[in-house]
């Protein structure tokens, strides 16, 4: 068996497509922005070790949303602090006055976080400060009038995510609070006046803290256009530990109205946190989290890395049985990784013997597409195993009206105490007909029902790789469609 802190590297955890960094441990995506045909992705990282630490700002750039270039470090702790998350924008008209005149500077805005201050016990010790770019996003400068916003006696003040308002021609900045988030709108990125507060006890979910806002508008299918707003929690996920909630409502430049205030999961799996949507994108909400959990994120079993991104994916407004809520499917973009069909079924009827599709199965990497009846299904499993007796199930149970995926004997799970679980996501749908995907790349699996009603995600560490699948029905599992497809390297 492999030791569950593995001392050397373990090229076989590591994603075939899903970003990761060379090395190095990784949280929170930040400063998401496309710009000039790139993808910028930046991330809290520790470049000198495998668990959280000084915190820097990681960077990699891509053309297609897939294959990642890692970058020289963005933005590394300074005088003020650590440098937490934050977001980025294009001041087109360089109204922070950052650059030269005419000059279309790329402005982060981010927390500095002061361990100093933190150890003398200091709750005023996080501020907000701005870095801008000159070159596109390459190299960055922090501003010499740092921070811009300092601490006004709260002690969690954090991950500014900005957005600019066409109308009211100026930025707003969503600012995670403790237990609520606090709107702020400035003219110029410098000087910033609160407009707003939302949140607090009996709204939505709460835990530790809250984290990491998105403010978005979305369209809803009457056209309508909605905000939603995501809050990351720790813990207090629908699973354990973190995990991201929305809200639904309506935003006049200055104050977020929810149409109610019951809580809703972006993802119900364990492994997807802090994630928030990319700027400079018109026609998409474009989202990528953290596929891990603080639980046990600095436990997993990786090296000399630890932690990957999710797949970049569409948020997308829907109406369900219970009202409007937000799906989540993958970009556009990840489906060019799929290949030809290695199993491709139709109209299959399961009776009591399981399906092998073991010889199907091609690589650690791939994507199932089933399409099945609820109307008298009452589950199915699907499994994934190997020769050294590992397996991942992952199904629906229709009595409990719910989605789940069992890793409690996915390999090495023993890292941490929490690790091995079944984590399930209700199905929100109720028609009588219900599609799955799920793909799963080495060391995770991504799973979208019912046009991404219900997500979940969730890591996994065999102890080799995947090399058997079945299919087996507990009663009723009547399928349009069963389709596998391995998926392209993108590293
Ligand atoms: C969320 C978070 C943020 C903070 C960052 C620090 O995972 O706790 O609130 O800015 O991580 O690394």
């Amino acid at each position: 068996m492999r030791p569950a802190h593995p001392p050397a590297d373990t090229p076989e955890t590591r994603p075939a497509w899903h970003f990761t960094p060379r090395a190095h441990w990784m949280n929170d995506p930040n400063g998401l922005i496309f710009h000039r045909g790139t993808w910028h992705l930046f991330f809290q990282h520790h470049p000198h070790g495998r668990t959280w630490g000084p915190m820097h700002w990681g960077h990699a750039t891509s053309g297609d949303l897939l294959r990642w270039q890692e970058q020289p470090i963005a933005l590394a702790p300074d005088h003020l602090g650590m440098v937490f998350s934050g977001s980025a924008v294009l001041d087109s008209g360089n109204r922070s006055g950052l650059g030269p005149a005419g000059s279309q500077p790329l402005v982060m805005m981010f927390t500095h976080h002061d361990m100093a201050d933190e150890q003398a016990g200091r709750i005023d010790r996080q501020h907000q400060s701005l870095a801008f770019s000159l070159d596109g996003g390459a190299t960055w400068t922090t501003h010499a009038g740092n921070p811009v916003m300092p601490n006004p006696g709260v002690q969690d003040w954090r991950d500014p995510k900005l957005r600019w308002l066409p109308q009211r021609q100026c930025w707003t900045m969503a600012l995670a609070c403790g237990d609520h988030i606090r709107f702020y709108s400035s003219p110029d990125l410098k000087r910033w006046t609160e407009d707003s507060r939302f949140g607090g006890a009996g709204v939505g979910a709460h835990g530790g803290v809250w984290e990491c806002p998105d403010l978005i508008p979305l369209t809803a299918p009457d056209g309508r256009t909605h905000w939603v707003l995501l809050v990351s929690l720790t813990p207090g996920g629908p699973n354990g530990g973190s995990a991201t909630q929305y809200f639904i409502g309506d935003f006049d430049d200055r104050t977020f109205t929810p149409h109610d205030t019951r809580t809703r999961w972006l993802d119900f799996g364990p492994d997807n946190y802090a994630g928030v949507t990319w700027a400079e994108v018109d026609d998409r909400a474009l989202f990528i989290g953290w596929m891990s959990n603080w639980q046990y994120a600095d436990k997993v079993p990786t090296a000399p890395w630890r932690s990957a991104m999710t797949m970049p994916r569409e948020l997308q407004l829907r109406t369900a049985p219970d009202g409007l809520r937000v799906a989540s499917v993958p970009a556009r973009e990840v489906a060019t990784l799929c290949q030809p069909a290695t199993l491709a079924r139709q109209g299959v009827a399961l009776g009591d013997a399981a399906l092998d599709l073991s010889a199907a199965l091609a690589g650690t990497q791939g994507r199932f597409v089933l399409q099945l009846s609820t109307a008298a299904l009452r589950g199915f499993t699907l499994t994934l195993g190997n020769a050294a007796g590992d397996v991942l199930r992952i199904g629906f149970d229709a009595t409990a009206g719910c989605w789940w995926i069992d890793r409690n004997a996915s390999g090495d799970v023993g890292f941490h105490p929490v690790f091995a679980q079944r984590a399930t996501a209700a199905r929100l749908a109720t028609a009588a007909k219900s599609d799955l995907q799920l793909w799963f790349d080495a060391t995770s699996v991504e799973l979208f029902a019912d046009d991404g009603l219900s997500v979940m995600t969730a890591l996994f560490f065999p102890r080799q790789p995947w090399n058997r699948a079945t299919l087996a029905s507990d009663d009723g599992l009547m399928l349009d469609t069963l389709e596998l497809r391995p998926l392209r390297d993108s590293r």
